[in-house]
């Protein structure tokens, strides 16, 4: 008989509509749990939520109830999480995957942009972190929340800077966190992806960047998908940083 680790769990992944977001919320409905497709834009978040009911089919019966939903925010705004945390009452995994990149050089960005890449890549996981935490605090059943950091936030490359400055934040959050929602129960832990076949990287994977990767390739949604239920499982991982990039950052 099929083992559902994550069944009767409670998971809000947020850029669930994006690429990596939208494989990490299939593979925690595969795994059981019940998810809350969460992002920025309405029609995209409907689209997806359809796309995982039908991968999911049919309800699998009684000893596997599960309820998937969408929930419209932006992740920079602190309002928009506790309508989220209100909507959502008994949530055990948050996976903080929203993000934007960046392609310019910092001398061209102008404010308004350095505001949006900052809210979308590290004030909404701030956000979000202390907003879910506090819920499950209060709930005292403990929880885990998973940061979609980047390798951007270790190596260098030209017209990140802004993005990069936000990823390598994430670490920072996430390792003091560790540390100070581990009484709780609570583990936070980060994945560090490399270049990963999305929207996000559409038109970069030329032959000269995949020869650069140890591996040869991009990777793939589903290969940072495991990786987060590895992390969202595996009740030891606490401020567990995972490369997860081919071994770019060893080169
Ligand atoms: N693809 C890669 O190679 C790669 C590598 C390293 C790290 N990452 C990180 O992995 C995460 C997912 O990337 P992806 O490639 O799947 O990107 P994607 O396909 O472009 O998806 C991005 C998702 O984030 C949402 N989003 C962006 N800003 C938001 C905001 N302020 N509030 C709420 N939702 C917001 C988008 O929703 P809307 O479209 O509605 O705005 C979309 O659902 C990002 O954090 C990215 O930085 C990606």
């Amino acid at each position: 008989m099929a083992s559902y680790a994550l069944a009767g769990k409670k998971a809000v992944i947020t850029g669930a509509s994006g690429g990596i977001g939208f494989a990490i919320a299939s593979r925690f409905a595969k795994e059981g749990a019940s998810v809350v497709l969460a992002g920025r834009t309405r029609s995209k978040l409907q689209r997806s939520l359809a796309e995982l009911q039908e991968m999911m089919g049919e309800p699998r019966g009684l000893e596997l109830p599960q309820s998937h939903s969408i929930h419209c925010l932006d992740v920079g705004e602190m309002r928009a999480w506790g309508r989220l945390i209100k909507d959502n009452k008994e949530i055990d995994y948050l996976v903080n995957c929203a993000g934007e990149p960046q392609n310019s050089l910092l001398l061209r960005i102008d404010e308004e942009t350095v505001d949006g890449l900052l809210a979308s890549n590290l004030r909404g996981v701030i956000f979000g972190c202390k907003m879910v935490g506090r819920q499950m605090m209060a709930r005292r059943r403990g929880g885990c929340i998973i940061n979609i950091s980047s390798l951007l936030a270790h190596k260098g490359v030209i017209g990140t800077s802004v993005y990069a400055a936000a990823k390598a934040g994430q670490l920072g959050l996430t390792t003091a966190l560790s540390a100070e929602l581990a009484k709780h129960g609570i583990r936070v832990n980060a994945v560090l992806p490399g270049y990963i076949e999305t929207d996000m990287t559409d038109g970069l994977a030329n032959k000269e960047l995949q020869k650069k990767i140890p591996l040869g390739r991009f990777g793939t949604a589903s290969e940072v998908a495991d990786a987060v239920a590895f992390l969202a499982k595996n009740e030891y991982a606490n401020n567990c940083i995972l490369n997860l990039d081919g071994g770019l950052s060893a080169v």
